[in-house]
């Protein structure tokens, strides 16, 4: 379903009224799609993933955001959501925190298949495959949500045809954190149309920093100490052949930049490729 600027939805008030179960309707902002729910997963009590309808205009980069917003209020807020599905998708899929009292998520938490979630019409970021030199081995490297717009990545062949070997690490604070890449990269490999890459090419690295797991420490420890190259069977950071992406918090950020950076390799953007790029998966 794609908006028209006279149209309205009904949606539950976020003000309260006299009669709170009174369905309120609110117009459609212009400029927005309406799209519809088609499938909700929780994971943890922090954590869920949720799938939309597409928009047959709406064109976006395997690894780009865009914004989206709740049909519930005249001036709907409007966060910053990485797609996690790739470009070819024919529905979009979006990978979600909930935040106690966060102006967006204490309601879009509560979504059910065929609501209607608001999209900008335009995406953009920098966690694209143009903003990188052409390289042998793609290292994404996130914390928490910071993984969406690497499962989007992962799921589009143009990765695989670009990188001989990708390998996707993500670090939770504990497992159940970690459900929604680990079921992907599980099921990846029996997808008609990229499973013969990746089955090939992706690697998977979780850890966790406060429940006991295979591999515990955060990232960046695991990169300063050597343990994630030894545990990968890999050389140390090479500029010459591997690539970096980056996506977590501010600090993530801030400390894994470091690293890569004493490695040799360079931050790049979409007008001037280079050998790692940078985006943050939330302010604060
Ligand atoms: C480029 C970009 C891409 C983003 N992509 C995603 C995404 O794919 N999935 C997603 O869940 N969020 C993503 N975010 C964060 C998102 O924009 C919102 O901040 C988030 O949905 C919470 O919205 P809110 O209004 O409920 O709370 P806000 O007022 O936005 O946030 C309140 C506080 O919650 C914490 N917080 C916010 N988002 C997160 C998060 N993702 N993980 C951990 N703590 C968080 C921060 O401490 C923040 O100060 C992205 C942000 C940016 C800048
Ligand atoms: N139940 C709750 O109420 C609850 C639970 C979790 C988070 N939160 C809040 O939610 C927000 C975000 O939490 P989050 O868990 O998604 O993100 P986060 O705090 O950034 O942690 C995600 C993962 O990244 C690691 N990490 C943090 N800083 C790093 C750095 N500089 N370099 C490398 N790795 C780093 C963490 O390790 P460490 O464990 O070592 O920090 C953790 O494993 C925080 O404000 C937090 O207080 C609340």
């Amino acid at each position: 379903m794609t908006a028209s600027s006279s149209a309205t939805v009904t949606a539950a008030p976020i003000h309260a009224t006299d009669d709170v179960s009174a369905p309120v309707a609110f117009a459609i902002p212009d400029n927005v799609f309406a799209e519809t729910v088609t499938e909700v997963r929780h994971y943890t009590d922090r954590l869920f993933r949720f799938r939309i309808t597409r928009p047959t205009s709406f064109r976006f980069r395997s690894g780009e955001f865009v914004m989206i917003g709740l049909p519930n209020a005249e001036k709907p807020v409007y966060r910053a959501y990485s797609i996690a599905s790739p470009s070819w998708d024919e529905e979009i899929e979006f990978f979600s925190i909930k935040v106690e009292n966060g102006p967006l998520t204490e309601h879009l938490q509560k979504i059910k298949r065929g609501d209607t979630v608001l999209l900008r019409k335009k995406s953009t970021g920098t966690l694209v495959l143009d903003a990188l030199l052409p390289g042998k081995r793609l290292y994404m490297l996130s914390t928490g949500t910071g993984v969406a717009p690497f499962a989007s990545l992962i799921r589009d062949p143009e990765t695989y045809e670009k990188f001989e070997e990708v390998i996707l690490i993500q670090t939770c604070r504990d497992i159940a954190e970690l459900k929604y890449i680990t079921e992907m990269v599980e099921g990846i490999k029996d997808d008609p149309l990229i499973g013969e890459f990746a089955a090939d090419s992706l690697r998977l690295y979780t850890t966790t920093t406060r429940e006991p797991f295979t591999h515990m420490g955060r990232i960046t420890d695991l990169m300063q100490s050597g343990k994630l190259f030894s545990d990968l069977g890999l050389p140390p950071l090479d500029p010459e052949t591997d690539r970096g992406m980056i996506c977590g918090s501010m600090h993530m950020i801030h400390d894994t930049k470091a690293i890569l950076e004493s490695f040799g390799l360079v931050e790049g953007a979409n007008n001037k490729p280079a050998t790692y790029v940078v985006e943050r998966a939330f302010v604060g």
